[in-house]
């Protein structure tokens, strides 16, 4: 058994906002491969590696014995963060599950708007999960875009307190361009997610109930997602970034 284990790309980059030293709750951890990562690393000392089902917190336990983490981490049988008291963890990850589950779990969890560090990667539902968190007292610090083959992931950061960014049309589908980090990928999704805009404007086009106000948003929201792409491609990322 080889004594690191290699993350996906997806997860290498929640893993590398896990400041050093972090006390780590991994909530919907499966085979707990982020926990144990940043362990063997030596990036923290402590973790919780929880799951709502039995059958993934056994692959977690497995692999925590395998690399001999049991007094590192500890995984406990829970939904979301309801067997997690305040102050248990300073950094939480939530990877791989969708936007609507994270805003369930998060609302159960007030404590987490109190100085806690949040890893999201929501599968899907993302402008929705951004809208939530701005609604419900949290804000996005940062917020970066992943590839693994043809699917394109998007990471966020974020914590307790309230957003005074400037409103931005594209903010909920593609993130307010102040917190996306420089990375060369940017430009790459922003095409992917205008593509897949045009996909949809062309089949709304088709239906006869299409409201003109969603068609209009959707428009402008392509105009706006190309113009960002150029920008990008030619160096100029927001000056306004955090
Ligand atoms: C697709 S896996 C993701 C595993 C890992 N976090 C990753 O990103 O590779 C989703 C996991 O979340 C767990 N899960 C789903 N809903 C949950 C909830 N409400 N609370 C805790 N875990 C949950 C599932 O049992 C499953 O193990």
């Amino acid at each position: 058994m080889s004594e690191t284990i290699r993350l996906t790309p997806r997860l290498r980059a929640a893993a590398d906002w896990v400041p050093q030293n972090a006390v780590l709750c991994d909530v919907g951890t499966d085979h707990a491969h982020l926990p144990a990562a940043l362990v063997l690393e030596g990036r923290i000392s402590r973790a919780i590696a929880s799951d709502i089902r039995p059958g993934p917190l056994e692959r977690a336990r497995r692999t925590v014995q395998a690399f001999g983490l049991e007094g590192q981490i500890e995984t406990r049988l829970c939904p979301g963060l309801e067997n997690i008291a305040p102050g248990e963890a300073d950094t939480v990850t939530i990877c791989g599950m969708g936007g609507e589950m994270i805003m369930g779990i998060l609302a159960a969890a007030p404590w987490t708007r109190e100085g806690v560090r949040l890893i999201l990667q929501p599968q899907r539902s993302q402008p929705e999960l951004r809208r939530w968190l701005r609604e419900h007292g949290y804000r996005i610090v940062s917020e970066r875009v992943v590839a693994e083959g043809p699917r394109w992931y998007t990471l966020l950061l974020a914590e307790g307190g309230a957003d005074s960014l400037p409103v931005e049309e594209i903010q909920d589908l593609a993130g307010h361009p102040a917190v996306w980090v420089r990375e060369g990928s940017r430009p790459e999704y922003l095409k992917a997610l205008r593509e897949k805009q045009q996909r949809l404007l062309a089949a709304l086009g088709k239906s006869a109930q299409a409201e003109e106000q969603r068609i209009r948003n959707m428009e402008r929201e392509i105009l706006l997602l190309g113009q960002w792409e150029d920008r990008l491609r030619r160096g100029e990322w927001p000056e306004w970034q955090r």
